[in-house]
């Protein structure tokens, strides 16, 4: 069930069978791939919601927990939740340790979010959409009392390796501002698409940092510290920073960005009218308008949105194309926000990092007559 986000408490009942398929029959948590690498794999681009609609428009698309993509810096840890716990601690009046069945017990809320790899790649498999189920992180900040000056609120996370230029057992923690994690969309979340988080997006708990790049949405987590210093971590300072020249800014929000998931790249097509369709997200912004072009030279067409969209999900979107000519087509899309940012033409060329990659996709297609 997908409410708009609203706390809703669940009835006695309802928790009380839930605690009992997840805590006694924990052989029903599904082992999904484990021992993944440090590389993105997964998603099959959300193709079982688009092979069913390949005709109709398009609504709200969620990608399954199967199909979703995995982004490991170590190998997936597999946590028991009966023996897990999450602390609440640094500059709080009362530390926390909290048990799986605490957090189940809690008021949850249900929110569908896009998730986005920073290093994602135009139209690339690392991006997402999911409903996320938690609780909100800033309940339980305010059960443990920030003290004055905090400004700061590292996740740490269970998995550990040894890397170059690290210390050893470096393990994965990233730090966001007090004011991103007490805002409402930022969840402590158990479930994904209804299911026990899978082992490899988290179980038994992961933050879920609606809106940026999900470098900050730790998987795994064990503890949640509040500081009053800016973060040194090494998956703070290291990675998932923009490199100019004389530039060092950090990542954080997910830029504008569109991708088509019908056609796909070689595609051939056999018809004079063709549907069109896909997928646009602009993080904590809405979209306001999706174009097509059917090749450089040619003028951007507005795309028709499936519904208004919203922050923080996806909008769908299609564009019936009338096809003149058999031929090779060189298909573009981009997206624009509701700030009035439009996706680039080209990468900053000044740019020397890889992160936040969102020239328009463009896909190659052949129409046979
Ligand atoms: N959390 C931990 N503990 N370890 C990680 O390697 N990878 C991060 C983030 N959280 C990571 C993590 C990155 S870079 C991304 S893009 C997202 O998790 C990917 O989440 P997913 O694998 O569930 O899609």
């Amino acid at each position: 069930m997908v409410d708009s986000g609203k706390s809703r408490p669940r009835t006695v009942i309802e928790r009380r069978e839930f605690l009992r398929a997840m805590l006694v029959a924990p052989g029903l948590i599904p082992r999904y791939r484990s021992l993944q690498s440090a590389l993105l794999t997964g998603n099959r681009a959300c193709r079982l919601a688009f092979q069913a609609s390949s005709n109709a428009p398009l609504r709200e698309l969620i990608t399954s927990n199967t199909d979703f993509f995995v982004r490991n810096h170590f190998r997936t840890p597999q946590i028991r939740s009966d023996s897990w716990s999450l602390a609440v601690d640094g500059l709080v009046s009362t530390p926390l340790k909290l048990s799986y069945a605490d957090l189940l017990l809690a008021n949850s809320v249900h929110r569908p979010s896009t998730m986005e790899c920073a290093g994602n790649v135009s139209g690339g498999i690392g991006v997402g959409n999911a409903v996320w189920s938690g609780v909100p992180l800033a309940e339980l900040l305010k059960q443990a009392g920030p003290k004055a000056g905090a400004t700061t609120v590292i996740f740490h996370g269970a998995d550990s390796g040894d890397i170059e230029d690290a210390p050893a057992k470096t393990h994965f923690a990233r730090a966001i501002p007090m004011e991103k994690a007490t805002d409402p969309s930022t969840l402590l979340a158990y479930e994904m698409n209804g299911s026990p988080l899978p082992a490899d997006h988290g179980f038994p708990l992961r933050v879920l940092v609606a809106g940026w790049y999900g470098m900050d949405s730790v998987k795994w987590l064990t503890r949640v510290e509040l500081t009053d210093q800016p973060f040194q971590g090494y998956f703070q300072q290291k990675y998932y920073v923009a490199l100019r020249a004389h530039e060092r800014r950090p990542i954080t929000r997910m830029l504008v960005n569109s991708k088509f998931l019908r056609p796909s790249e070689s595609e051939e097509i056999h018809a004079n009218l063709y549907r069109i369709q896909g997928v646009a997200w602009a993080g904590e912004r809405k979209i306001a308008k999706v174009e097509f072009r059917a090749g450089p030279g040619e003028s951007w067409q507005a795309a028709t949105m499936a519904a208004s969209s919203a922050s923080m999900t996806w909008t769908a979107w299609s564009y019936d194309w009338r096809i003149t000519s058999p031929g090779k087509y060189v298909l573009e899309v981009r997206a624009t926000d509701d700030e009035g940012h439009t996706q680039p033409e080209v990468r900053d060329p000044d740019r020397q990092d890889d992160y936040e990659l969102n020239t328009p996709h463009r896909v190659t297609v052949t129409v046979r007559s």
